[in-house]
């Protein structure tokens, strides 16, 4: 992007178990950026109260997604790892934002209208502005790029929309105060790859989701390896054998499902999978599809259960990342306040 530095930011709420759609739709991701970018990754706890939170269980979430950060083999010493609240700035950025979107921006946002369900008079103003929260999350590092899963999509077109409105809004003041023409980029989403949506190994019609009452229906990241083959066995399917190319896929939902999990374990392609097992039975492709989860998946969950055993340690690595993310969200604030002419210290 031109005249800002390239910067990747992305975020998981603590909010229960993670799972193979996080695994596969963003943090696969977050771990392969590292090699080309420099990455900030964020436990979004703020996000996870704008529905209720037992706040133990939220303390051992916010612990967890941070242990599966780390054993999925992000480096929280050459990049940042950190939990939001510990950066007061996310928060202060955010009401700026809610003061330059607008409403029937919000209005548009779907996932809203799934988690606010029909009882839309109760849910939290705190998850109607949510996506505020988020293109401040982002834009506080002025980050250009953001690896999400499919259904986040939405949500950086809303980000996008925000950078925009504020450089035009401030666009005298931004360059009065020596920014030239934007001050914010517009981050890019990172939406690619076999796996962007993962779905239910129960019906492949619905997104994979830590809110799903079955857990039958996710392999989470913490599943040890029985569990994951159990979980693999059992997941839903249809009578015919696999086909040999993609458009044989169409209309078979569990089918697609499985052969894109596979692709996305193995980094090949759909195509490459159905070279493979195009014509053969099911469960001849099951039982490879065990072997590979358990491969993969199995140690993940061995180093979390290791790494949460020490919360001091994890601890730790969240207040040295806050500090590190704190330095440059200050002078982006300090900007910002500049720039909308607020008087500071
Ligand atoms: P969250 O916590 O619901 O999910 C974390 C990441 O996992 C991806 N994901 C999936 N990908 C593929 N298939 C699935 N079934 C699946 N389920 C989840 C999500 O797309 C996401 O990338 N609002 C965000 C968190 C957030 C954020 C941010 C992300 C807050 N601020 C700034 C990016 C940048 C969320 O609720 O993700």
């Amino acid at each position: 992007m031109a005249g800002f530095k390239e910067r990747v930011f992305s975020g998981v709420q603590p909010t229960g178990n993670l799972h193979l759609g996080n695994y596969l739709g963003a943090i696969t991701k977050f771990v392969a950026l590292q090699d080309t970018h420099d990455c900030i990754y964020c436990v979004v706890d703020l996000h996870a109260i704008t529905v209720q939170q037992d706040p133990d269980a939220l303390r051992n979430s916010i612990r967890e997604v941070t242990a599966a950060f780390i054993a999925c083999g992000i480096d929280p010493k050459k990049h940042i790892v950190f939990n939001q609240s510990q950066v007061p700035e996310h928060a202060e950025l955010a009401w700026i934002f809610n003061c330059v979107a607008r409403l029937g921006w919000l209005n548009r946002m779907t996932q809203f209208k799934e988690k606010a369900g029909k009882d839309r008079e109760n849910a939290s103003v705190g998850l109607y502005a949510y996506p505020a929260l988020m293109a401040a999350d982002i834009l506080v590092y002025r980050a250009t790029h953001v690896p999400v899963g499919e259904d986040q999509k939405q949500h950086l077109e809303l980000a996008r929309d925000i950078a925009q409105k504020f450089n035009n809004d401030f666009g005298p003041s931004i360059a009065k105060h020596g920014f030239g023409d934007a001050f914010f980029p517009q981050p890019e989403p990172l939406i690619q790859g076999p796996a962007t949506r993962v779905m239910s190994l129960r019906d492949g019609t619905k997104k994979m989701s830590k809110s799903d009452p079955s857990d039958y229906s996710r392999i989470n990241l913490s599943d040890d390896a029985d569990a994951i083959a159990q979980k693999v066995r059992k997941a839903k399917t249809d009578p015919e054998p696999l086909p040999s190319e993609e458009a044989g896929l169409e209309n078979r939902p569990e089918a697609d499902n499985l052969v894109g999990i596979y692709a996305a374990l193995a980094d090949t392609t759909r195509e490459a999978v159905l070279k493979e097992f195009g014509g053969g039975q099911f469960s001849t492709f099951k039982a490879a599809l065990v072997d590979l989860s358990v491969a993969k998946l199995g140690p993940i969950g061995g180093e979390m259960k290791r790494l949460v055993a020490d919360p001091a340690s994890i601890d730790a690595i969240l207040v040295d990342g806050a500090e590190r993310a704190g330095v440059i969200a200050r002078e982006t604030m300090n900007a910002v306040k500049d720039i909308v002419g607020f008087v500071r210290r």
